[in-house]
């Protein structure tokens, strides 16, 4: 069967899912091709002929994915600034307005002499691991309550031969006591949605990824980075820089807990596609 074919009557069924979120325009396309390179291990020419065997596991996981399966997880890899990253069902899918946060804090990290790095609430690696390929000289900690997602973050981290520690444990807990007041910044894309917010997911999220890596279960949504300005002070040098994705409706509730945190220079930035608040960034209270 023609290439073209299979992807007309794939988009078709992506189209039609109830399960899948059709925010962007063209996207079942773009998944439907993604998926057909995955199973021919290259970029589809439209008029090529697909043997049978090829076209029925394409058929079998275009169905994985109009149920609501994330790329990812089908594909096995996500891509996150260049990188290849290992991404498994049971850990958070890195998204692509991360990549905004991962600049500000390269960035910042580039015009310090031996830089350090915290990287809370990590996944799969994903800040962390972007910022040791960035900034090869830094001291990179990637930390995460998830033993499965740092397990994969150090997977992730010999695959691609780059130096970052990862450890298991509630934000800070279970960072070496040495990095007290020596670490330049600390970057967190915390699970932000409230408790009462996470039925209105789409149930490809909803559904699939863990329910710890999209929600603190709080009633506003702030419970981990409130205890993360309470606590960062103590780990940061001075002008260290805490760094936070947030969620663009409640950027300014969070500049609010960083002021009455006693940090400086607060403010919202702006980046990525969109033109909205991605990261919310302060410096240590002096
Ligand atoms: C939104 S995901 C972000 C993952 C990764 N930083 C990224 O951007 O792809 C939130 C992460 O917070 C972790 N997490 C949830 N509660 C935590 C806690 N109390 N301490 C540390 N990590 C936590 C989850 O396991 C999940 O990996």
């Amino acid at each position: 069967m023609e290439a073209r074919v299979l992807l007309r009557e794939a988009i078709e069924r992506l189209k039609a899912s109830p399960a899948i979120d059709h925010w962007q325009r063209g996207r079942e396309r773009i998944e439907a091709e993604e998926l057909l390179a995955h199973v021919l291990g290259e970029d589809p020419d439209p008029r090529q002929r697909v043997a049978p065997r090829a076209a029925a596991r394409f058929r079998a996981l275009v169905a994985r994915r109009a149920r609501g399966e994330p790329l990812p997880y089908i594909k096995g890899w996500t891509e996150f600034r260049g990188l290849e990253l290992r991404v498994r069902p049971g850990v958070f899918v890195p998204r692509d307005s991360s990549e905004f946060l991962a600049e500000q804090a390269i960035r910042r990290l580039r015009a310090r002499r031996a830089p350090v790095l915290v990287d809370l609430a990590t996944g799969i690696g994903t800040i962390a691991l972007a910022v040791a390929k960035a900034v090869p000289r830094a001291s990179v900690w990637g930390a995460d309550v998830s033993a499965e997602a740092i397990a994969q973050a150090r997977r992730n981290a010999r695959r691609l031969g780059l130096r970052a520690r990862f450890v298991v444990g509630d934000l800070f807990s279970p960072l070496p006591r040495r990095l007290l007041g020596g670490v330049d910044v600390i970057t967190i894309h915390p699970p932000y949605v409230a408790a009462h917010e996470l039925a209105d997911l789409p149930e490809e999220i909803r559904a699939w990824e863990p329910e710890h890596t999209l929600t603190d279960h709080s009633a506003d949504g702030l419970g981990i980075v409130s205890r993360t300005v309470r606590e960062a002070p103590a780990w940061l040098r001075p002008n260290g820089w805490l760094l936070m994705e947030a969620d663009p409706d409640r950027a300014r509730d969070l500049r609010r807990v960083m002021v009455r945190g006693g940090f400086r220079d607060v403010r919202s930035t702006k980046g990525g596609a969109l033109p909205i608040t991605r990261v919310v960034v302060g410096r240590r209270p002096v």
